[in-house]
């Protein structure tokens, strides 16, 4: 699966443009601000039908412009696809498939699978227990329609929960049998959604291992572990009930459900301690690749595709030696179609030739993109 082509009109800093892809690695260089990241996102865009940013969609039109479009054609085997995002301000997002709108978003989603490596993934580091549930969760829901279901359930009756707490805390009353109603519901979805965290982790943890050991020539040892609000070191939903119940005066306290799947968190380590608090920044970088591949192999083996890999700024603080080890990866049978940005266009164009690698540079300059 590749994409063949994109074309825009005001996304972004993007007047208008069109680009035709090479099926290996597309390379987009230029200085700060030139537009490449914008340019990573509007792909972003057309296979999970918005930016990779968590920005309203309204901000992606191009200042003082009335829309944006973007269009891609993607090519699967064999078979190509034309796929449309446009917005008008003060519109609904349109999104098509060969001129056909959804009905749901979420039926796109999933089709063109794609990974994105980015330097916001330092979050997943630095950031709330919050940011990587959503990165499990985010991982876990584009295969598994089951679990996305059973999560917004879940988070349905967490809210009914909450908001029952806060009745109890303000009206100073109690009652601990319309609480258990929640309780019981809470307790039936959160142990599909800890069985299916488990038997992910499962699977993804050797793959992460492997990967980091290749980034970093086995120099360090990492691990990455389940922490569970009820404390143990894997998803469990044993013993959820009784956590729920000798919680109970904290949360009637904060009025806030204290205990559960959506408390649980990732532990990164290197070497056996805190990744956040002692690695360095390459060594951050490198575990957070690790995972990132092994999101990326994950997805591959899941979908039965090779999900679209976007590299932005992946240069920055990666030595020589580990970035040129993850181009020649990416370049190899392993991945498919592969973009990738840079403020340097010789370092890139040097390195691919003298690897032999398949590619196009194309040089991001005043919102224009030319090739190289
Ligand atoms: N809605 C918008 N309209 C016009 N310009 C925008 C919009 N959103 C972002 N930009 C501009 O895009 C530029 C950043 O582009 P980006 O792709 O992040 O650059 P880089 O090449 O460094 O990755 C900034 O100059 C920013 O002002
Ligand atoms: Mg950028």
């Amino acid at each position: 699966m590749f994409l063949k082509q994109l074309s825009l009109i005001n996304f972004k800093n993007h007047s208008e443009l069109e680009a035709k892809f090479s099926r290996k690695i597309n390379c987009f260089v230029g200085n700060n601000g030139a537009g490449k990241t914008n340019l990573l996102d509007a792909v972003h865009y057309l296979s999970f039908c918005k930016s990779f940013f968590n920005t309203a969609d309204v901000q992606n039109i191009k200042h003082n412009e009335g829309f944006f479009v973007i269009q891609g054609i993607f090519n699967k085997s064999g078979e190509e696809s034309e796929v449309y995002c446009g917005l008008k301000r003060n519109h609904k997002k349109v999104f098509k498939r060969n001129k056909k709108e959804y009905e749901r978003l979420s039926e796109h989603i999933g089709q063109y699978p794609l990974v994105m490596i980015s330097p916001n993934d330092s979050e997943l580091v630095n950031g709330s227990s919050e940011v990587r549930r959503k990165f499990l969760d985010g991982i876990i829901a584009q295969y598994d329609k089951v679990y996305l279901d059973k999560l917004i359930s879940y988070n349905q009756v967490l809210k009914q929960r909450n908001a029952l707490l806060k009745h109890f805390f303000e009206s100073r009353t109690f009652d601990s049998e319309a609480l258990e109603i929640w309780d019981d519901q809470l307790i039936i979805y959160g142990k599909t959604i800890l069985d299916l965290r488990g038997d992910f982790l499962r699977q993804f943890i050797p793959l992460f291992n492997s990967h980091y050991n290749f980034i970093s020539n086995s120099k360090e040892h990492v691990s990455l572990h389940y922490e569970s609000s009820l404390g143990a070191k894997h998803p469990v939903s044993e013993g959820f009930k009784t956590a729920l119940l000798s919680s109970l005066t904290r949360d009637r306290a904060v009025h806030y459900t204290t205990v559960g799947p959506h408390k649980d968190d990732l532990e990164f380590m290197l070497n056996g301690f805190s990744l956040k608090k002692y690695a360095s920044q390459g060594q951050q970088k490198s575990f957070l690749l690790a995972l990132k591949l092994a999101q990326f192999e994950f997805i591959k083996a899941q979908k039965n595709t090779k999900p679209l890999l976007l590299l932005d700024d992946v240069y920055d603080k990666l030595d020589e030696e580990r970035f040129t080890k993850l181009l020649e990866m990416v370049s190899s049978d392993t991945f498919g179609q592969v973009f990738i940005t840079d403020t340097h266009p010789d370092r890139m164009n040097e390195l691919l030739n003298l690897k032999n690698i398949e590619h196009r540079i194309f040089i991001v300059q005043d919102s224009l993109v030319k090739e190289f």
